[in-house]
């Protein structure tokens, strides 16, 4: 097992202040999606939902919505955080790679950022597949892929816009691909945001 997949490898990051990753708010390319073209209301998960600022966004959009991470002091200031905004956003420390199990057919929605660039890149196909089997028939993925570029050792682990259509074809319509407009500076021009339906 590499050392991404296991939760110490993330509490450690969390706990040494090595988040860089952290924004203090939700995505900018989900907030402009969701205020300009919601997808239907229901129940959402959030993979590797840190400490939820997005998840927190959701549920004030009126979004059942539910984050997932493995690592504690992710999900201990992600309900910190709810509690202190009185936020219907809940939290489930839980290994996404078993959430198909707890949770087939669950979702009408799932919202991605910087979680698929986390993971061990050799397990992108069991993701696509947890994503297909926790999700309803006809169910939306939104996200936004990032980084969308050639180098770089990881993580973040790079990716293209061609492997995330070619992993996720067989299983989902591709409804909207675009670059967001608005993205985190750091991160301009390296961010694909996708909106898919599950088909099978
Ligand atoms: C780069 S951080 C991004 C966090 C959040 N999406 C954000 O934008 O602030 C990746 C997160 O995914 C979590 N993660 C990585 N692999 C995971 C897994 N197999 N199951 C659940 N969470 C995972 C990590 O603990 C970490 O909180």
């Amino acid at each position: 097992m590499t050392a991404v997949s296991s939760p110490a490898f993330w509490e450690d990051l969390y706990q040494r202040h090595g988040d860089g990753w952290e924004l203090g708010g939700p995505a900018p390319a989900l907030v402009d999606f969701v205020e300009a073209t919601p997808p239907p209301r229901g129940r959402v998960a959030v993979p590797g939902c840190g400490r939820g600022h997005d998840v927190r966004y959701l549920a004030s959009r009126g979004y059942d919505a539910l984050g997932f991470d493995f690592a504690d002091d992710a999900i201990r200031a992600a309900r910190a955080l709810a509690a202190r905004e009185g936020s219907a956003a809940t939290f489930e420390r839980h290994d996404l790679f078993t959430l198909d199990r707890d949770y087939p057919n669950a979702f009408d929605g799932v919202w991605e950022y910087t979680c698929f660039c986390a993971i061990d890149p050799a397990r992108r196909p069991e993701y696509v597949q947890v994503i297909r089997r926790i999700l309803r028939p006809g169910g939306w993925f939104l996200a936004s892929f990032y980084p969308i570029r050639r180098t770089g050792g990881g993580p973040p682990f790079p990716m293209s816009r061609a492997e995330i259509r070619r992993r996720f074809a067989p299983w989902f319509r591709f409804e909207r691909a675009f670059a967001p407009l608005r993205t985190v500076p750091r991160r301009s021009a390296q961010e694909w945001m996708v909106f898919a339906r599950k088909t099978c």
